[in-house]
């Protein structure tokens, strides 16, 4: 496969992951298209318990992307590893379990829990902005993205990927911080926070007043972030926020994203999303690209 990347001591068929939330466990895209055709999928992130997410209106559209206020809504993780894994964990591709918390403790648990799953990349979500369980407090301030990265380090032997939030001061300083505490890798971003109000109403959208904003209007705030990101840290980067197709792939890669994980885009054209692979090889034979290594971080 001409698009693998090498990704930690793992082998990508190509750069395009899932990204958590917007792909489910991937269960009701594999009824229509052939999922084995990207590289991997991050899962709906988890909780320790079971979420029924939050109340109210979950989302809303924007000219430019969309808002949500989902709020973890999962099975959690006693029903993913009994009932789900057993199901999906013989695919072609990597997995990445995203798992969010409220409290050390329920990260910490909940981590150990799926420790007998035998998945890819845990990705810690310290970064969910719709709920206090999403853990985004943790993932606002380094000394404390430190702290949970260093806990979870010495919890688990899986591959450890911390998601971070572009709701922050100084990116670099969190991605360091969290090299320090033992990431193997970093994700960013997830959604920026945003508010909407409906004029009609007289009434703030949302339930918790704020919510998250995801597809292209965010993606060249995550493109200067992952920028940031790659000159701060020397772990890999998983890059996403608006990518919708395989020119912006290449942007994240020239970024310095090993990788790149896609979401609001499979909800608007997930045809298109299916097809980044092969447009993938068009552009590298046509550029006498022999490796997509090549790009990584050239700007
Ligand atoms: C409906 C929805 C649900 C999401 N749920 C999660 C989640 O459970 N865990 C997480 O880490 N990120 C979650 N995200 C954030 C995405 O994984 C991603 O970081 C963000 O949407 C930016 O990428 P995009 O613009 O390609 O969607 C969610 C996003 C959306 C739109």
């Amino acid at each position: 496969m001409k698009t693998k990347i090498k990704f930690l001591d793992l082998e990508l068929k190509n750069p395009i992951i899932a990204a958590s939330g917007t792909f489910g466990f991937g269960e009701e895209y594999a009824e229509h298209y052939d999922i084995e055709k990207l590289g991997g999928i991050s899962y709906k992130g988890l909780t320790l318990d079971p979420r029924d997410g939050n109340d109210g209106i979950r989302v809303w559209e924007t000219p430019a992307g969309m808002m949500n206020s989902v709020g973890l809504e999962n099975p959690g993780v006693d029903a993913f590893a009994r009932k789900i894994w057993p199901r999906i964990q013989d695919r072609n591709l990597i997995s990445v379990v995203n798992l969010g918390g409220s409290t050390l403790e329920t990260y910490l648990e909940g981590i150990r829990r799926l420790e007998h799953c035998d998945y890819d990349i845990l990705e810690l979500n310290i970064s969910c902005p719709n709920v206090k369980a999403g853990g985004m407090a943790f993932g606002t301030e380094a000394k404390s993205a430190e702290r949970i990265t260093r806990a979870v380090r010495m919890t688990t032997q899986k591959r450890l990927m911390v998601k971070l939030s572009p709701n922050v001061g100084n990116i670099g300083e969190i991605a360091k911080a969290c090299q320090a505490g033992g990431a193997d890798a970093i994700s960013l971003i997830n959604t920026v926070q945003a508010m909407a109000i409906d004029t009609k109403s007289r009434e703030i959208v949302f339930n918790n007043t704020y919510a998250g904003l995801s597809g292209p209007a965010i993606r060249p705030i995550a493109l200067r972030m992952v920028h940031q990101t790659a000159k701060a840290v020397n772990i890999p980067i998983v890059g996403m926020g608006g990518i919708s197709n395989a020119d912006e792939v290449i942007q994240f890669l020239m970024a310095g994203a090993s990788a790149v994980q896609i979401g609001t885009a499979f909800f608007t054209n997930p045809d298109q999303i299916f097809q980044i692979p092969t447009e993938l090889e068009m552009w590298m034979e046509k550029e006498g690209v022999q490796s997509l290594e090549e790009i990584i971080g050239i700007v």
